[in-house]
């Protein structure tokens, strides 16, 4: 039988299982709200017209897109002009580290990084390498936070871009991006960062954060996948990484994905008006949640001692092998990661807890936690119940003794 498409919001046939399940894995990406499902649906069907189109059809899909930037503009208090609609976080961070490279806004072909970068930061920088970039990946210290001194002492006539990101993914720690931002711009060198994993989960004003270009993502924040933004701010000289038509201001061609666009609006939306209730409701769980875990299981700790975001976590437990307890927790119907989905999958160990100079071991014993505001008490206390007795079985095979 066919999914209904009209009326309520369809179920997956195993919508209700999936229900028992706990899902905190919310980093790696979130539950579509309804809401956001129920304003996209019209976009899809009787509102189907291309944005650029003249006629009433295009000129409805206009007003649907440009509605959703304004209210990703209130989110970030940014201008609706500063706001180019992208296919995800990923194209937001290549385009923003393309599009400067290749702007000529001043001679140079320097850019800082760090080492705890997503790979839609790192693997970009590896390409502009290829082609001709010279990229400095600042370390990070064992907290997991980029010294602004660091980034300073990298700092040469030749740079012209510092790419940090807001928050890291991996460890919810919160980067000193004012502080980086101030630098960058008494040395006339553009800031960009990857807000992801921060839109929505902490107050972000794009003119206090002293940034010019912030890249970010719907899916994150309960939106829909393959839609994201890069913020570019009034001024900034930028070459388009997506080149064809004259969309978005001539920042990014393609015709504009409607649906997903008016869903990454509605979800910025309930993102700023949620924003001050839940992330104390979810900084109040997380804190239960490890401090239960820390109580009640032996050889746990906390990797990363810095201001951190309200919902990630990242712990690693003795004797314990991160890949294999994720395949057991999930068998017992708790979802979690060993660390960034876009890294699930390798064998690799964290790059992020490399960098923080935790050993091997410790590393690959490692688990991240990530919370929403669909979790419920009582769903931790089920989780920290799961973790206690899966962990028991698992360390029967170690060395060492767990009694
Ligand atoms: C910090 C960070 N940057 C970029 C991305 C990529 O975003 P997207 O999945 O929208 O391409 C992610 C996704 O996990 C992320 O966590």
């Amino acid at each position: 039988m066919p999914v209904p498409v009209t009326g309520n919001v369809p179920l997956s046939s195993n919508y209700r299982r999936m229900k028992q399940r706990i899902y905190l894995d919310n980093s790696a990406t979130t539950q579509m709200d309804a809401i956001v499902l129920e304003s996209m649906l019209p976009y899809f069907r009787e509102d189907f017209g291309n944005a650029s189109s003249v006629h009433i059809f295009g000129q409805e899909a206009r007003g649907a897109v440009e509605n959703a930037r304004r209210s990703v503009a209130d989110l970030l208090c940014a201008d609706t002009k500063e706001i180019v609609f992208t296919s995800g976080g990923t194209e937001a961070d290549n385009s923003a580290l393309w599009g400067v490279f290749r702007s000529g806004y001043r001679a140079g072909n320097h850019i800082i990084t760090t080492k705890i970068e997503h790979p839609a930061i790192l693997e970009t920088c590896r390409s502009l390498e290829r082609a001709g970039a010279e990229i400095s990946y600042v370390p990070v210290d064992s907290s997991g936070r980029a010294d602004p001194a660091a980034i300073e002492n990298s700092i040469r006539e030749e740079t012209i871009l510092i790419s940090v990101m807001h928050a890291n993914n991996e460890t919810g720690i919160i980067q000193p991006i004012e502080e980086i931002s101030a630098l960058a711009k008494q040395h006339n060198i553009l800031m960009h960062t990857d807000a992801v994993q921060t839109v929505g989960k902490i107050p972000l004003k794009v003119n206090p954060l002293g940034i010019d270009l912030l890249s970010m993502s719907a899916h994150k924040i309960h939106g829909p996948k393959g839609v994201g933004v890069l913020y570019i701010k009034k001024g900034t000289k930028f070459m388009p990484f997506m080149t064809g038509g004259s969309h978005e201001r001539k920042r990014r061609a393609g015709t504009e994905n409607v649906p997903s666009i008016v869903g990454l609006g509605t979800a910025a939306r309930l993102a700023g008006e949620r924003l001050p209730e839940m992330s104390s409701r979810i900084a109040g769980l997380l804190d239960h949640f490890q401090s239960s875990i820390i109580d009640h299981i032996p050889g746990v700790r906390i990797n990363g001692n810095a201001p951190r975001l309200p919902n990630i976590t990242n712990l690693s437990f003795e004797s314990l092998e991160g890949e294999a307890a994720v395949i057991a927790l999930d068998l017992e119907g708790l979802a979690v990661s060993t660390g960034s989905a876009c890294a699930s999958g390798s064998l690799d160990p964290s790059h992020v807890l490399i960098a923080m100079g935790l050993r091997p071991d410790v590393v690959q014993s490692s688990l991240r936690f990530s919370l929403c505001y669909h979790n419920t008490e009582e769903e931790i206390e089920r989780a920290v119940q799961i973790l206690h007795s899966v962990l028991k079985r698992l360390r029967k095979f170690s060395k060492k003794n767990w009694g």
